[in-house]
């Protein structure tokens, strides 16, 4: 038994009777003796070192300052990795550790782990549009799984960032812009990667970020600047964070941007003030990759040191990659800018989740080569990630019933440069995925088709530059074709970090090319695939039919084609608005009526002169093979009370010739209050399966509770009066109640 292992377990002994395996924080923490053991032992630098997280050379998404992490492994300098992954890998990197170093503490290792490790789910915005929180959560765990079985100890997800601008690259991590979805979607996230704990080494640490607002970036410009009210950060962006933490999430990370002056690294108002002491977050906050470093070009410090100051005083515990804590905080401690206590209080956050995880147990639990080979990219894995995304597609337009697709058909034509194409529909942010591993739209026809009908293809036009030359040869191929499926949209890289966009039309002669396809008057299908809502009004009023498909993964062309030709019934929804051009950005559902709402008889009221104020698709927007109706709204009370529930209820009939699924939506307006109101807000639905034909009473409960928000003095509760409630398959939702709460 090697020097670790004694060591620990002569100090833990007594306490191993009141140790939980793994858990929450709790009071009268089980871990805090264990804790407390190896920080006696520990000197300064090792302590630094915990605090400090490096990555390795693999995968790496911004400037790398160490080359030598190794050698920082060995001397204790570096307490966690990332961007290391594979068994065997991290198995050599912990021996390094927990053998070779001084102190022999295990690292801890992480990776963006955001839609899928290896097997590749759709990205997070398209999981989104399923509204189907057990499949969110089934993803996120067979993430975690994979993971887990892969050397990874941590993921870098749930990104939770409210965004309400498709121009913003990084739209494709999140849940879109509504915070009551974007709480619900966090929470499912967070229980699919972490679970009930750590025992089965099959979990991960979840990691709430960007911490905060950053979806918030002035003109969707990745980086930029953000600030808000305190009222619009606390009732829109807040929300979903607060959601992930209460579920659970171990850590959180800071955001690149500033809020209000202040960068959210060095952001005390919400490390401490809001995420520690208002929300009681125990677990450890991490910054984002050299957001320390940044603040000098921030310009709310002077130097490196300074900036390390300020944030690790403003309560974060770990440095991404930055070096600074690493090169200068043990000056800022014999300086006096900032406490032995303080450096301890991170030390102790961080060493506690290494307990958790079962790390000083067996530091090798999450190393484990022959698990690794049966659980990853495993054929059951395949199937969760079939069934996920084919729940992510959301029909948009489906004139004359186009889709389903005929299995008698004689041929189709498929077009575009995301027809045959694998790579990209892995989607930005794929881990350790492998676009190859993709099955292309292409191969997913064929695949469902099985030599019954022709399938040919054509590109047509790659994805950017002005060349036509395929247009000729593709628009032939339609011709003699008796459907036409094309396949447009975005690069993998068009979105994510760092890929923001001005102009959120389709790149290149994308458009063109749909317009010369339906020009031969076949019937065209548009499937598109984009990592953010894009502008696309010709085709929403003119292509027959329109999927939006995001980026699927791994099985993207299966799913594809079971929707295509009618073996599964589209049940998306739209998470986010999708605006007609980019001059209606922001434009986002829960807005606010403005002193002078549009009336059409009245040139003086809020509007454009060159765009409606609606946008293409409202948020919460897709249709089904079949239809729905809604009918009979109720409540149980009308009138109610602080301490009731009002139930409503409505009925939904499947109206068609098919069997499908309804995400059933309800939505609330505050008449009047003692600050302006949005329009409307999500605060309720349902997904439901309905039979051909039949017919089914829905109720949803609202409390008070529901209904609150950051009044004119800041308290957070329902103010008393009147609320129409709508219910309906979007948010323009028909179907209404007026409710009372009483004084
Ligand atoms: C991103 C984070 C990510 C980190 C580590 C940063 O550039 O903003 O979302 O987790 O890199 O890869």
């Amino acid at each position: 038994m090697n020097y670790w292992k004694i060591l620990v377990l002569i100090l833990l002994v007594p306490f191993l009777m009141q140790c939980t395996p793994a858990g929450k924080p709790t009071a009268g923490d089980p871990y805090d003796h264990r804790v407390d053991s190896v920080m006696a032992t520990m000197t300064l630098e090792e302590k630094i070192g915990q605090m400090t997280l490096f990555t390795s050379d693999w995968d790496v998404t911004g400037p790398t300052l160490r080359e030598n992490y190794k050698e920082d492994i060995k001397a204790g300098r570096t307490g966690a990795i990332f961007n290391a992954h594979t068994a065997a890998y991290n198995r050599e990197l912990q021996r390094i550790a927990v053998e070779e170093s001084r102190a022999k503490i295990p690292l801890l290792f992480g990776y963006d782990v955001i839609h899928g490790y290896k097997t590749i789910f759709p990205i997070p915005l398209g999981e989104a549009a399923s509204w189907d929180l057990a499949a969110i959560e089934l993803a996120a765990s067979v993430a975690a799984a994979e993971a887990a079985a892969s050397g990874l100890h941590w993921t870098f997800a749930p990104m939770v960032d409210i965004a309400r601008d498709p121009r913003w690259g990084r739209v494709m991590e999140g849940s879109g812009e509504d915070p009551y979805l974007g709480s619900l979607v966090g929470r499912a996230r967070v229980r699919g990667f972490q679970g009930e704990g750590f025992e089965n080494g099959d979990k991960v640490l979840a990691c709430v970020k960007h911490f905060a607002a950053y979806g918030a970036a002035a003109g969707g410009r990745d980086y930029n600047t953000v600030d808000m009210s305190d009222r619009l950060l606390r009732d829109i962006y807040l929300p979903p964070y607060k959601a992930a933490v209460e579920e659970g999430a171990y850590t959180v990370m800071t955001s690149f941007n500033e809020l209000d002056g202040v960068p959210a690294t060095a952001n005390r108002y919400l490390l401490t003030d809001i995420l520690r002491e208002e929300w009681g977050f125990k677990g450890f906050v991490v910054t984002d990759y050299t957001s320390i470093n940044e603040m000098v070009f921030h310009g709310n410090v002077a130097d490196d040191k300074e900036a390390g100051e300020q944030s690790i005083n403003a309560g974060v515990d770990m440095d991404m990659q930055g070096a600074v804590f690493y090169n200068h905080l043990k000056k800022s401690i014999e300086e006096g800018k900032v406490s032995e206590a303080q450096v301890d209080q991170a030390v102790r956050n961080i060493l506690r989740l290494k307990f958790v995880l079962g790390l000083f147990d067996d530091p090798y639990r999450f190393m484990d080569i022959e698990r690794e080979k049966r659980v990853v990219f495993s054929k059951e894995n395949q199937d969760a990630a079939l069934d996920v995304a084919r729940k992510s597609i959301v029909l948009l337009r489906n004139e004359n019933q186009t889709l389903p697709l005929s299995k008698t058909l004689r041929s189709v034509a498929v077009i575009g440069p995301l027809a045959d194409n694998k790579v990209e529909l892995i989607g930005a942010w794929s881990g350790a995925g492998n676009g190859n591993d993709c099955i292309s739209l292409l191969q997913g026809i064929q695949n469902k088709t099985a030599g019954s009908m022709q399938v040919r293809h054509a590109m047509g036009c790659d994805f950017e530059g002005t060349d036509q030359s395929g247009f000729a040869a593709a628009v032939n191929l339609a011709r003699q074709s008796d459907a036409v499926i094309v396949a447009v949209g975005e690069k993998a890289q068009m979105s994510g970090e760092a890929a923001s966009r001005s102009d959120i039309t389709l790149p290149g002669v994308q458009e063109e090319l749909v317009k010369a396809l339906v020009a031969t008057g076949k019937p065209v299908v548009v499937v598109l695939m984009n990592g953010r809502p894009l502008a696309i009004p010709w085709i929403a009023e003119n292509a027959p039919a329109v999927l939006e498909t995001w980026f699927l993964g791994t099985q993207a062309g299966n799913a594809i084609a079971d929707v295509l030709f009618g073996d599964y019934n589209p049940s998306g929804k739209l998470p986010m608005t999708f605006p007609r051009n980019e001059g209606q950005i922001p434009i986002f559902y829960n807005n606010k009526n403005t002193g002078r709402p549009f009336d059409a008889a009245n040139k003086y009221t809020s509007k454009y002169l060159d765009v409606p104020n609606t946008p293409q698709y409202p948020f919460g927007w897709g249709l089904s093979y079949t239809s729905f109706a809604y009918e009979g709204i109720g409540a149980d009370k009308t009138e109610f009370s602080a301490q009731d529930t009002v139930r409503i209820r409505i009925t939904l009939s499947n109206t068609g010739a098919r069997d499908g699924a309804e995400v059933v939506q309800l939505y609330v307006r505050d008449l009047v209050g003692s600050v302006t109101r949005p329009l409307r807000e999500l605060k309720g639905f349902q997904k439901v399966f309905l039979a051909a034909g039949a017919k089914q009473e829905l109720t949803f409960k609202l409390t008070a509770n529901d209904l609150a928000f950051h009044t004119r003095d800041m308290t957070f509760r329902a103010e008393p009066g009147y609320f129409d409630v709508f219910i309906g398959g979007n948010s323009d939702a028909t179907q209404s109640i007026r409710i009372q709460l009483a004084e």
